[in-house]
This record gives C-alpha cells, sequence and structure tokens, in this order.
C-alpha cells in the first residue's frame, strides 16, 4: 500500500487501530524516518489515547491511557539484545495494553506468542510503502482488507 503524505499515514493507523485489541504486539520496522511514529500517532488517535504520542526514544517506552485500550509505545533503537519485559513500563503489561515497538525486529518477539508486522519503506519521490506481516495467530483473518 502507497500512503503518499504524513497524514495518510496517520489515517492509516487511525484505521487499523479499529482491528487492535488489548494482548497485540506490533513491531513497526523501516529506517530511520520511515514514518513509525506517525503510524504510532495514527494508532494512539483511533485508540482514543489523552496527550500526544511523540518519540519514545530517550525514555525507551511510555504508555498513553485514556482510549479504548492502554496503547505501550516503546522505541527499542537502543537496546541490544533482547527486549525484556522488565523493560517496559511496569504499570502496563502487554496482556492488557496493545505493545507498539519501533525497531522491534529481532528484540521484541519474545513480548508475544504471535506479532503483527508493518514495515515501512522510504520511497524515491518521498511517499512512503507500508507493508503487513502477519505472524502468527489469527492476525491474516484481521488485517483482511485493509
Ligand atoms: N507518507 C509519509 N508517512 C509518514 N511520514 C512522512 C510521510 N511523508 C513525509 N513524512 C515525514 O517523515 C517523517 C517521519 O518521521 P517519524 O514518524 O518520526 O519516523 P520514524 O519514527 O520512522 O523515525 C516526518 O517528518 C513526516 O512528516
Ligand atoms: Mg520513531
Amino acid at each position: 500500500m502507497k500512503l503518499s503524505t504524513v497524514d495518510d499515514t496517520r489515517a492509516f493507523g487511525r484505521t487499523l487501530a479499529q482491528r487492535l485489541r488489548a494482548g497485540d504486539l506490533v513491531l513497526l520496522t523501516g529506517p530511520l524516518g520511515a514514518g513509525k511514529t506517525a503510524l504510532a500517532q495514527g494508532i494512539g488517535a483511533g485508540l482514543g489515547v489523552t496527550g500526544p504520542v511523540t518519540s519514545p526514544t530517550f525514555v525507551i517506552s511510555r504508555v498513553h491511557r485514556g482510549g479504548r485500550v492502554p496503547l505501550v509505545h516503546v522505541d527499542a533503537y537502543r537496546i541490544g539484545g533482547r527486549l525484556e519485559l522488565d523493560d517496559l513500563d511496569l504499570d502496563a503489561s502487554v496482556e492488557d495494553s496493545v505493545t507498539l515497538v519501533e525497531w522491534g525486529e529481532g528484540v521484541a518477539e519474545p513480548l508475544a506468542d504471535t506479532h503483527l508486522e508493518i514495515r515501512i519503506e522510504r520511497l524515491d519521490d518521498d511517499t512512503r510503502s507500508v507493508e503487513l506481516v502477519p505472524r502468527g495467530g489469527d492476525w491474516a483473518r484481521r488485517i483482511d482488507g485493509l
């Protein structure tokens, strides 16, 4: 799928959020500036969380509440090895939240049995392409038609 502008990316995040529920793990992959945080902002808006979703680069993880389900937003960029549950905010659990991990590939998979991978690429014309990759469970069915 092609996302021409940052607003398109946020709108896609809002749409995707309607399919998300407590216990979900979503890994965002793509280089710096791809739009991972922009997509996270759309998902946060779709879940109805209060307050802005900003890059958690300097805190690793942040919990956004006030929506249909809490959003745990993680930036694993500086995490060397595997992401441990202890690295996250202890006030929120993966089971009760939607957990969204930027740079999560190869790092955050142990947090849940299944996950959705979202690959964002920046194309030469500065638009973005996004690909959803279901990894187990019922993800393939849940993202059907997106
Ligand atoms: N189609 C698009 N989708 C997402 N971001 C875009 C798009 N076009 C331009 N941008 C810009 O690219 C940047 C993406 O930044 P950010 O979401 O922080 O990326 P990341 O978290 O992947 O490093 C923003 O400055 C945004 O305005
Ligand atoms: Mg980011």
